[in-house]
Order: structure tokens, then sequence, then C-alpha cells
């Protein structure tokens, strides 16, 4: 039998969008790898179960309510992640928001909130985060899309902000590559979670635009991402830099 993997041993974790789904199934497999966590979301009582069972799938694990939104809440989660756990080895940024609507009725409203949690959330906790993963010469693996590839009907909004996530990581994989830091991002699509349980397409959707975004076989549980966002966390990706990797089912293919 092969010994279970610990590439996340002594490694200091934060997860954004912990409380659900993929960030949830990333605390807990980085966790499970050795990893301290601090488990960042929007969700209360949510990120707390997500922090302890984290904590039981083997590493140490804390919860903090965070708005990845909110540039000083952003500060203050990672000032609280250095000042538990003494460091930041790793980034993982999954907190986001999908809304479908036709582009055309689409408020702004909306299009600025997705923008500010999917976009300016992941920007934010970069930007926070860069100086103490300039330090420990540590990483950083950031939620994109196949939207981000591919246009996803009625969701205009989200796609753009995604699309705008790889272009964020590649410049950071750029300007911070030399210095030990490295930027990757992952491209889910069509992973079983509460985003894509029941969404609300407008009352007059045509499925077969969305269906075109289907995977080549069923959709897959969120450990399946997490196993992706592992692997470009850890060494064995130490010459991964600046890229993004879909894991979609061969929906764009
Ligand atoms: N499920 C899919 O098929 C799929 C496909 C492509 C991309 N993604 C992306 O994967 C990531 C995780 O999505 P998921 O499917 O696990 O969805 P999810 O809804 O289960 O989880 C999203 C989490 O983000 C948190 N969140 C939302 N706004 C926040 C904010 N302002 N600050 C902090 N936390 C916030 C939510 O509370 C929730 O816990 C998202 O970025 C999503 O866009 C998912």
């Amino acid at each position: 039998m092969t010994a279970p993997l610990r590439r996340f041993e002594d490694k200091v974790v934060l997860v954004t969008g912990a409380a659900s789904g993929i960030g949830a199934a990333t605390a807990e497999r980085l966790a499970a790898e050795g990893g301290r966590i601090l488990c960042a979301d929007l969700q209360e009582e949510a990120v707390a179960e997500s922090a302890k069972r984290a904590a039981e799938a083997g590493g140490e694990a804390e919860a903090r309510v965070t708005d990845v939104s909110d540039p000083e809440q952003v500060r203050s989660c990672v000032e609280a992640c250095v000042d538990r756990f003494g460091r930041i080895d790793v980034l993982c940024n999954v907190a986001g928001i999908l809304r479908f609507a036709h582009t055309h009725e689409m408020p702004v409203e909306e299009w600025n909130r997705i923008v500010q949690v999917n976009l300016t959330g992941t920007f934010l906790m970069c930007q926070a985060a860069l100086p103490h993963l300039l330090e420990s010469r540590g990483c950083i693996v950031n939620t994109s899309s196949t939207s981000a590839l591919k246009g996803l009907p009625y969701g205009a909004a989200y796609g753009a902000s995604k699309a705008g996530v790889l272009a964020l990581t590649a410049a950071i994989a750029t300007e911070y590559g030399r210095k030990g830091v490295r930027a990757n991002a992952v491209c889910p699509g069509s992973i079983s979670t509460p985003m894509t349980k029941d969404p609300a397409f407008p009352d007059d959707v045509n499925m077969r635009l969305v269906m075109r975004h289907s995977p080549l076989d069923e959709f897959r549980g969120p450990e399946t991402v997490a196993g992706l966002i592992a692997f470009l966390a850890s060494e064995d990706a130490a010459h991964v830099n600046g890229e993004h990797v879909r894991v979609d089912g061969a929906s764009l293919s």
C-alpha cells in the first residue's frame, strides 16, 4: 500500500469560500495532507463546520468570517492567519458567486456584485497575501471556470469575471515568478455543489445553449477539483506557473 500524501506538512494554507462545495473540499484535502488551514467565508456557521471537518481530517484549522470583496475584512483575515499560524504558504481563492440573466436585462448592480466577489475579491486576497507569500516563497491557486474559455449563455458577468481571474493569475505568475511565488488557476465545470444544484435560469431559457457546457459523462464531486488544487499548490507542481487547468469532464473538448 502506498503511504498517504503529506505534501502540506508544516504548511499554512488560506482557503476562501471554505464553507461549501469546492472550498470546503479543498480545506479538507489540504488538511488531510498535513496543512494548517485558515478557512474563510461569509457563512459563519458553515465555515466553522468546515474548519472542524478539516481539523478532523488531520490538520489544524480555524474559521474566519470574511467577505472577500471588502478590503478591510480581507486585510484582517490575512492578519488573523499570520497571527494564528505565523506565516502563509498557500492561498486558495475559491469564493465565488453565479447569477444567470439575459445580458440585456442584467442590472448593473448585479454585474458589479459578481465582479466584486469573483474578480476583485480574488485580487484583494492576492494583494494582501503576497507580502507573506514572498517571504515563504509560497503559491496561489485561483478559481476560474470553463465559462472563461467558452461563452456561458446568460452568464456574461460570471464569465467575464472568471476570464479576469485568468488574466490576474497570469500577471501575478509573471511578475512574481522570479521571486519564488507561483500562481495558477483551475477551471472547473459541471461540479456538483450548491452553486450548480438549482440554477435560476431566465424563464425562457434555451437549454440547448446551456447544454453546450455538458460534460462527456456526468457531474463530479468537489473533491475532484480539490485534488487538482492540491497538486497545483504542492511541490509536485514546482515548475508549473501561470497555467490554468480545466477539470470539467471534457465539456469543452
Ligand atoms: N460548481 C461548478 O461547477 C463550478 C464551475 C466553475 C467554477 N466554479 C467556481 O468554484 C468556486 C466554488 O464554487 P462552488 O461550486 O463550490 O460553489 P458554492 O456556492 O458551494 O461555494 C461558494 C462559496 O463561496 C462563498 N462566498 C460567496 N461570496 C463570498 C464572499 N463575498 N466572501 C467570502 N465567501 C463568499 C459562499 O458562501 C460559499 O461558501 C467558485 O469560485 C465558482 O465560481 C464552480
